[in-house]
């Protein structure tokens, strides 16, 4: 090893998505050589404001714009359409993305789509509240092995016969959850030919990404995986089934890109000041009425992929020490503090109690956690300010805060036993303070 610090870095969201992961990506690309996305698809949704211009990315890493290599692994699942979409927009903007794409990725199909908001209807009170992209199907295909890969779209007779196979079972599967009134509206043969097409353009991306990542990291390059949505949103140890279809924690990196668990050196979780979910199940610390609408605004929390407003609740750190233990996180990144201005008394979840009993784990299943009530501890919040006095406050660094928002950053650390690093205060890639250089 060399006399780098870390070399192979995680970031990964430690609760329900959306915590701030597209910016800590960015920020820390500037020294990476590659950036890696090892699962989801684009139900992912990470944002990127540099001096004031906005980025969303859905597929494509978000270290895109530091014009770092690029990296999607085998773990994610690919709409080839949304995928060349997001390269049009890149090129459009004049970034020319250095982009690998793994042979081993699943495809996702315009049947997946339709499957995934019928499977929704059908599952009742247990809907997810999916982002409706095809990413539960297209991983249903993947487990049971009907799934198509990209290195089946680049070869017509490989992709001919499974394609047959798959589009039947989707159809008949498409006939037992629906009435029969809503049209089928796919043309087998449009979907094959659009696919051959999309497998012609993809080539040039193609290789497999395992040994790529493998021979980097020999070589002594940095890579950082950006992980999307969040640890309780997992398919093992999150909320299920109100959660996602991929492995979310840290622990999805081996799996996901190739990359044994012993070549990682740093985790980094990124965590929010305070707690937000899109789609359903139960959050006990969510807030309803004017706090929720002030937290919302304050913190733009309307979903990057789907548009839909975010619940929005305190910070739950029962939840995050779960997390933390799952991942084991090296360091945290805390972000929207400056969402939180302007309230008076913030509460902090230290806990819960079930039938009156203070719980010592969290209790991971819904009917369980529906039934919880949380703890909390009062913090004085802070004073509002603006987005430029914000930004001035980060130029000068952590000992420029307002001193209630060292304490409940303190506070965060204490009960969660790791170490906040980076601080976010805004939303621009400049609203952020470095505690500990992490490479
Ligand atoms: P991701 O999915 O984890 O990458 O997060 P999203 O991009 O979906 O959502 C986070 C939102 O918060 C985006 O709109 C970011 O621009 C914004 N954001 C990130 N950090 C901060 C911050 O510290 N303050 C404010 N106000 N906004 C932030
Ligand atoms: P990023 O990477 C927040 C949620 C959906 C739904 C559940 C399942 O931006 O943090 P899916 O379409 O994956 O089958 O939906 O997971 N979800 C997210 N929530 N951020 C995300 O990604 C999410 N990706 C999926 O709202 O409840
Ligand atoms: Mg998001």
């Amino acid at each position: 090893m060399s006399n780098k610090k870390n070399q192979v870095i995680v970031v990964s969201g430690a609760s329900w998505g959306d915590e701030g992961k597209g910016k800590a990506v960015d920020f820390l690309s500037s020294k990476a050589d590659i950036v890696v996305r090892f699962q989801g698809g684009n139900n992912a949704g990470h944002t990127v404001i540099v001096e004031g211009k906005k980025y969303k990315f859905h597929l494509i890493p978000s270290g895109v714009i530091q014009n770092k290599t690029i990296v999607i692994g085998n773990g994610v699942v690919i709409d080839p359409e949304v995928l060349f979409k997001e390269i049009e927009m890149l090129e459009s903007e004049g970034f020319h993305p250095d982009l690998k794409v793994a042979d081993t990725a699943h495809v996702i199909f315009p049947f997946h789509k339709l499957l995934d908001g019928l499977e929704e209807e059908s599952k009742g009170k247990y809907a997810a509240g999916t982002t409706k992209r095809g990413i539960g199907p297209t991983y249903s295909d993947k487990a049971s092995r009907y799934g198509i890969r990209v290195f089946d779209i680049l070869n017509e007779k490989i992709f001919r016969p499974k394609f047959e196979r798959l589009y039947e079972l989707k159809l008949k599967m498409y006939k037992v959850l629906t009435d029969t009134h809503k049209a089928w509206e796919f043309n087998k043969e449009e979907i094959f030919n659009q696919y051959i097409e999309f497998g012609k353009r993809l080539k040039p991306y193609v290789i497999q990404t395992a040994y790529y990542l493998n021979k980097a990291i020999d070589e002594e390059k940095y890579v950082l995986f950006e992980g999307a949505q969040g640890a309780l949103l997992g398919i093992d140890h999150g909320m299920y089934p109100y959660g996602t279809s991929s492995i979310t924690w840290a622990g999805g990196v081996p799996g996901g890109a190739g990359v044994g668990p012993t070549r990682i050196d740093y985790v980094l979780g990124v965590i929010k000041a305070y707690t937000s979910r899109v789609g359903t199940g139960p959050v006990p610390t969510e807030l309803d009425g004017d706090l929720a609408h002030q937290i919302r605004e304050q913190g733009h929390e309307y979903g990057t992929t789907t548009g839909r407003p975010r619940r929005v609740g305190w910070i739950d750190l029962f939840n995050l020490k779960y997390t933390c233990m799952l991942n084991n996180y090296d360091g945290l990144t805390l972000t929207l503090l400056d969402a939180l201005a302007g309230v008076e008394t913030l509460k902090i979840c230290t806990g819960y109690r079930l039938n009156g009993e203070l719980l010592d784990s969290w209790p991971i299943h819904s009917e369980l956690i529906e039934e919880c009530v949380p703890e909390y501890i009062d913090m004085p919040g802070w004073a509002p300010k603006s987005a430029e006095e914000w930004t001035k406050i980060a130029e000068q660094g952590y000992g420029a805060l307002p001193t209630e928002m060292k304490n409940y950053i303190q506070k965060i650390e204490e009960i969660l036993g790791r170490k906040i690093v980076i601080i976010s205060i805004g939303p621009d890639r400049k609203d952020t303070i470095i505690r500990e250089e992490i490479w």
